[in-house]
């Protein structure tokens, strides 16, 4: 079924145990991704890696060339793709450390190159976003996370918002009145671009801090790198689990 790519956020530089065979390096007819897609094997399984900020992190999310990225994906020939992200948490019981599998997206981005259908054609192109996530692949991440012992929740509403700056206390509340339950800056317009390229994608949230105005103070910076630390290796049992044979989550 194609390999299965795999975009690193924040704190996720680089996946263990990956056995890299080729680094892909060309740009994509939409420019440059964020740096090499790492082609290899994952418990023998073929992943493809990519850093979404790039390596050294320096790409902030609304400069990310997320095109490039799903492009550069499809042409190492995911089929499916899982992204890690770093996000806040709205709901309360949504505290730093949690692990998220959402199953829906609001979308507040403005102004990133959010399509690949944007001209020379016989006809506009609407996907269907209905369920913005791959609903068997975020199956898959559940299961793969009880597998490796590793608590998830599934489901809730991924708020993406433009950055680079953490929201307000007010923008937070009306996410939570919009109905979402974490917010993160780069779901947005990588879900959609792979829905277009008919790649199955599913988020693999971390909450790394309280939302603003959730908790009482500034966020502070040092506080999710270290939370981030520690839930990371979380996230690399769980994707080790996806990728291993035999595992139901693999199918
Ligand atoms: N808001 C937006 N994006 C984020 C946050 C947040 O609180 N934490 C990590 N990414």
């Amino acid at each position: 079924m194609g390999c299965l790519g795999i975009i690193g956020g924040t704190g996720l530089l680089e996946l263990e145990g990956l056995v890299v065979e080729k680094r892909r390096e060309e740009a994509t007819v939409w420019g440059a991704p964020s740096g090499p897609v790492l082609e290899g094997t994952l418990n023998g399984r073929k992943v493809a890696f990519l850093h979404r900020h790039g390596t050294p992190s320096r790409i902030p999310p609304h400069r990310i060339n997320y095109r490039a990225n799903v492009s550069a994906l499809a042409a190492a020939g995911c089929r499916r793709i899982v992204a890690v992200a770093a996000v806040g948490g709205i709901r309360a019981d949504l505290v730093p450390g949690t692990l998220v599998v959402p199953d829906q997206i609001v979308d507040y981005t403005w102004g990133r190159g959010h399509t690949f259908h944007e001209e020379g054609l016989d006809a506009p192109v609407h996907v269907d976003f209905t369920s913005p996530y791959d609903r068997a692949l975020a199956a898959s991440l559940v299961q793969a996370a009880a597998d490796a012992g590793v608590a998830v929740v599934a489901g809730g509403t991924y708020a993406c918002t433009q950055g680079p700056r953490l929201e307000s206390a007010a923008e937070i509340d009306r996410l939570e009145r919009d109905g979402c339950d974490v917010v993160g800056m780069t779901g947005m317009p990588e879900a959609a671009l792979a829905r277009e390229a008919g790649i199955a994608y599913a988020h693999l949230a971390v909450v790394v801090n309280e939302a603003a105005g959730r908790a009482p103070g500034p966020i502070r910076m040092e506080a999710i790198r270290a939370v981030l630390e520690t839930a990371m290796e979380a996230v690399r049992r769980v994707i080790v689990h996806l990728v291993s044979p035999g595992s139901e989550a693999s199918a």
